[in-house]
């Protein structure tokens, strides 16, 4: 089993090591680190004509679904602090707490306000990453199909960090820095070496949780803006996760057996890494202003009997079953994952199927 990372700051709580910054210095030190060195392997290619089908078709619709994030979107449309836009239970932490305590609905709205807006500032730094990330793979992909797609992956990816941020800044108002566990895992995620290690970390992480986080809230979302914002962009990701499947199973094919354990192991620590947070981060955030204790938070959490098939919930949407689709979740990872709650049960069939773009 692959050794877990972020040691630094872990602790335990009932056997669980969680991933916790109770420095705020040091936070905010990580926040502040802008620079990343990133090495990066250009290649050129001579071959214009291109010799895989389907990642031309695929570039060829992703040019016929471009919308824009401006004039597309009804920005007149209301998105009320004083309405429910998602189930008042069952959805977000701490408004599914803050009930549970006999919490008045007033307090309960404004805690689903900031938890939200901290979930898509969250998805906002994501977006950001991954348009970073498709840029490198531009250069880095070796033939110039892929450099045609991912070139084209870079403009969607954009499109959805101008979006989600006007989002923020027109409708709800706060736009919150990112998550230290997340930076730290964006980082690792931008600093793969090789095109490999890039098109597993953009293809299969970043988009799995990606497609798994936006049909959650599309599917829970009664406000219309929001549900049209994220249709669109779930239309982009389809077309996403097509390539990533096309590519990733290019890259398998391509790869050494001390490679594949190599990717086998990253995908693990950093979705272990992920999920040992437990939402510590927003908790730290925002939990006072309700009287949340991150800390009873999370050991309750942990010790609910149906912990694991909740907590397993967003990981078995996409990301787990591409990975163990792509044999990159063995017999020699498996049981890991089943053991932080990231994997349950037997069921590794795609929850959701993406609509399909034109
Ligand atoms: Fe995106
Ligand atoms: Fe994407």
């Amino acid at each position: 089993m692959p050794d877990t990372i972020l040691s630094e700051y872990r602790r335990q709580v009932d056997g669980f090591a969680v991933v916790d910054f109770a420095d705020e210095k040091k936070v905010e030190n990580l926040r502040q680190q802008l620079d990343v060195d990133v090495p990066l392997d250009l290649h050129w290619t001579w071959d214009y004509a291109g010799g895989v089908e389907e990642l031309r078709a695929l570039y060829e619709r992703g040019k016929k679904g471009q919308w824009n994030a401006e004039t597309d979107i009804d920005w007149s449309a209301p998105f009320p602090r004083e309405e429910w836009f998602m189930p008042r239970e069952g959805a977000l932490l701490m408004p599914s707490l803050l009930t549970a305590m006999g919490a008045d609905e007033g307090t309960c709205r404004e805690a689903a306000w900031d938890e939200f807006s901290h979930l898509m500032s969250q998805l906002l730094h994501g977006e950001q990453a991954a348009m970073q990330l498709c840029g490198q793979l531009t250069n880095a992909c070796p033939s110039m199909d892929a450099k045609f797609y991912a070139g084209s992956q870079v403009i969607d990816e954009v499109r959805h960090v101008e979006v989600i941020s006007k989002f923020l800044l027109r409708k709800m108002g706060q736009l919150q820095p990112i998550d230290p566990t997340l930076k730290i895992l964006l980082d690792m995620l931008l600093e793969a070496p090789t095109w490999k290690m890039k098109t597993l970390g953009m293809q299969t992480l970043f988009e799995g949780m990606a497609v798994g986080i936006f049909d959650t809230i599309a599917k829970a979302t009664s406000n219309p803006l929001l549900r049209d914002i994220i249709r669109r962009v779930q239309l982009d990701e389809s077309r996403h996760a097509a390539f990533g499947i096309l590519s990733m199973r290019q890259v398998v094919k391509e790869s050494t057996p001390e490679e594949l354990a190599e990717m086998e192991d990253f995908a693990f620590k950093i979705l272990e890494a992920l999920n040992a947070n437990q939402q510590l981060d927003m908790l730290r955030t925002h939990g006072a202003k309700y009287g949340l204790d991150p800390d009873n938070v999370v050991q309750m959490a942990l010790s609910m009997p149906e912990w694991a098939k909740i907590n397993s919930e967003i990981y078995m949407h996409t990301v787990v079953p591409n990975l163990r689709r792509l044999g990159l979740i063995t017999e020699r990872t498996e049981d890991a994952y089943r053991e932080v709650g990231i994997l349950f049960g037997d069921r590794f069939e795609a929850k959701h199927e993406l609509p399909i773009a034109n």
